[in-house]
């Protein structure tokens, strides 16, 4: 038997000296700034009886939360959160203490991560709720101890956006829609995967809340975003407008609080909705490639623990602050002549081989120098001269792995990819170019739904083939094959395929037939969540020159110009 006795497992690992003493001083600092502005710490344990997580399933999905149970049979969580645990500590043992209650905590927080994907499974937080105030002022509060502690943890530019939760919740209340479309909705405006939110809103015949909750994930940016909003509400909605008005008041006190241009709009920010109740917000900063900063207002979450108590609060990531702070010393103390080069300040991944060549002109056509690129001979890295924009080509998954850690900003890579591999990233653009379909084929001349058993189901795209068979209640056996697919069933490894087809010589020339489409490809634009915060601009023109020379309607995202 193989005995994991000297590793750790994946998501987890153990600190060394100055990883220990980073994490030290990141939390030395959030804590003094917090127990300045009157919070007091308290810990929760880090086993919870998984009842507490478990009428906020929406909020943590079982599946990402490590379980085990005690010696009674009772089916415990190690805590995926803190804040659920702090509301039922305070509804049970701080009951009838004075309000509003302000609550400062460090402590680690454990969500179980896809494979392989270097995500952290046990991340140490730092945060404060405020409990029992719905003021306005608590959350001008909340938000202004939120960039306070942000910019003592930060050397470089950082950004907070802010939204507000209501009125996506409000749209969706509204909306005569099947919980699954609602589903796909909340996931393309939180991707602000325009194209797709277009396609499930097409037809509505509801159509003014399908021309709001489609104009959501593009409502980002600075006041002039509130303004664009206010013009769509107006009149549409009794309850919209007070909510855009309850933003704009914190938006416009911001100079006030020195915040000025540290701060943005995002109406699309809708993470956790059903968590969440109205301000919500998130911190970025150019050493991470995901948030370091969560939060917003929970108001009904005590409700779940027999209480009615108005709260707010935020979290901080303090392991992707400590890394900041690790990286940054190691820039001062390196010697000069060793110093990194300033990096490109906007690094592109392309996927190499079938889409290369399509996209390469399309940046042509856009106005870039690309010889570099034609004559590239086996270099990886290659800077567009004339610009501070950097290709990487890499493989499909890798262009997504890039992006998502924050490596690259920028990503071109297919949707058959995209929908195979996941991850969190924004999906902004629909090329039209790569275009192909994904299907299910057989040997020609055999009817592949005969017989009895779950047939056997050869390919590269094996949680794509899963999850559309899943769609039509069919058993199937998926084996996972890395190319030419159709070799499998000619084999008989396989009775049928999943794959994408182009023009189909592939499968003609080796006997098969198309049984089923499954879904249209094409090529995608997609961007770090981190870069699009903070690279905006620089972003939304290489979109803006893309669009003008992409060929095909449907790439056309709304709000950019197709003739910047
Ligand atoms: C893709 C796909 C099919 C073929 C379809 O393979 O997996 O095999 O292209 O194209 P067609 O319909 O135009 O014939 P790819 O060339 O990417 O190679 P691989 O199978 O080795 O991954």
């Amino acid at each position: 038997m193989i005995r994991n006795d000297r590793i750790t497992p994946e998501g987890t690992a153990d600190m060394l000296f100055s990883e220990c003493e980073a994490q030290n001083a990141v939390i030395g600092r959030l804590r003094s700034i917090f127990e300045e502005k009157g919070y007091r710490e308290v810990r929760t344990p880090g086993l919870e009886f998984f009842d507490v997580f478990s009428s906020n399933a929406a909020y943590y999905r079982p599946e990402s939360m490590y379980k085990l149970t005690d010696n009674r049979g009772r089916l415990m969580t190690v805590r995926p959160d803190s804040t659920i645990p702090i509301a039922r500590m305070t509804a049970t043992k701080l009951k009838g203490c004075e309000l509003p209650i302000r609550i400062y905590y460090a402590q680690q927080v454990f969500r179980m991560q896809p494979e392989l994907q270097g995500k952290r499974a046990e991340i140490m937080q730092m945060g404060i709720e405020l409990i029992g105030d719905s003021a306005f002022d608590s959350d001008v509060e909340i938000l202004t101890a939120a960039a306070e502690a942000l910019e003592a943890c930060s050397s470089s530019p950082f950004r907070i956006e802010i939204g507000h939760v209501g009125i996506f919740n409000r749209l969706m209340s509204l909306l005569d829609a099947e919980a699954e479309e609602k589903e796909r909705i909340y996931g393309h405006i939180a991707a602000k995967n325009y194209a797709a939110l277009n396609d499930v809103l097409y037809g509505s015949p509801q159509t003014e809340i399908a021309d709001m909750l489609r104009a959501l994930p593009r409502l980002f940016g600075g006041v002039e975003a509130l303004k664009e909003a206010h013009s769509l509400f107006r009149g549409r909605d009794a309850e919209l407008p007070g909510m855009l008005e309850y933003l704009e008041r914190i938006y416009k006190i911001l100079p006030e609080l020195d915040l000025d241009g540290k701060i943005m709009i995002d109406l699309g920010l809708v993470n956790q909705a059903e968590y969440y109740s109205s301000l919500v917000f998130k911190g970025y900063m150019a050493s991470s490639g995901d948030a370091v900063l969560s939060g917003g207002r929970y108001d009904g979450l005590f409700k779940d623990f027999g209480e009615d108590l108005p709260a707010t609060g935020f979290a901080f990531n303090v392991d992707a602050l400590a890394d900041g702070r690790i990286k940054r010393l190691a820039a001062e103390d390196a010697p000069s002549a060793t110093k990194a080069t300033e990096p490109a300040r906007l690094r592109i991944a392309l996927t190499k081989g079938r889409l290369e060549g399509e996209v390469v002109s399309m940046l042509e056509a856009a106005g870039y120098d690309v010889g570099v690129l034609r004559s590239k001979g086996r270099r990886l890295l290659l800077p567009i001269p004339g610009t501070n924009i950097e290709i990487v080509l890499a493989k499909a998954a890798d262009v997504i792995t890039y992006v998502e850690h924050g490596v690259c900003d920028v990503g071109v890579v297919g949707k058959d990819t995209i929908a195979e591999q996941g991850g969190v990233y924004y999906e902004i653009l629909d090329l039209g170019v790569g275009q192909c379909r994904f299907a299910l084929a057989a040997r020609a001349g055999t009817d592949f739904y005969e017989g009895l058993g779950a047939k056997r189901i050869a390919t590269k795209y094996p949680n794509v083939a899963a999850s559309w068979f899943e769609s039509k209640g069919m058993d199937v056996q998926i084996i996972r094959i890395e190319g030419s697919v159709e070799l499998a069933p000619l084999l008989e490894l396989a009775d049928g395929i999943v794959d994408i087809v182009e023009t189909g010589s592939t499968l003609r020339e080796n006997g098969l037939d198309v049984i089923e489409y499954i879904r249209p490809v094409s090529a995608r634009m997609i961007v770090n969540v981190a870069s699009m915060k903070l690279k905006k601009k620089e972003i939304d023109a290489l979109a803006s020159g893309l669009v003008s020379v992409s060929p095909g309607q449907k790439n056309v995202i709304p709000g950019l110009s197709r003739n910047p």
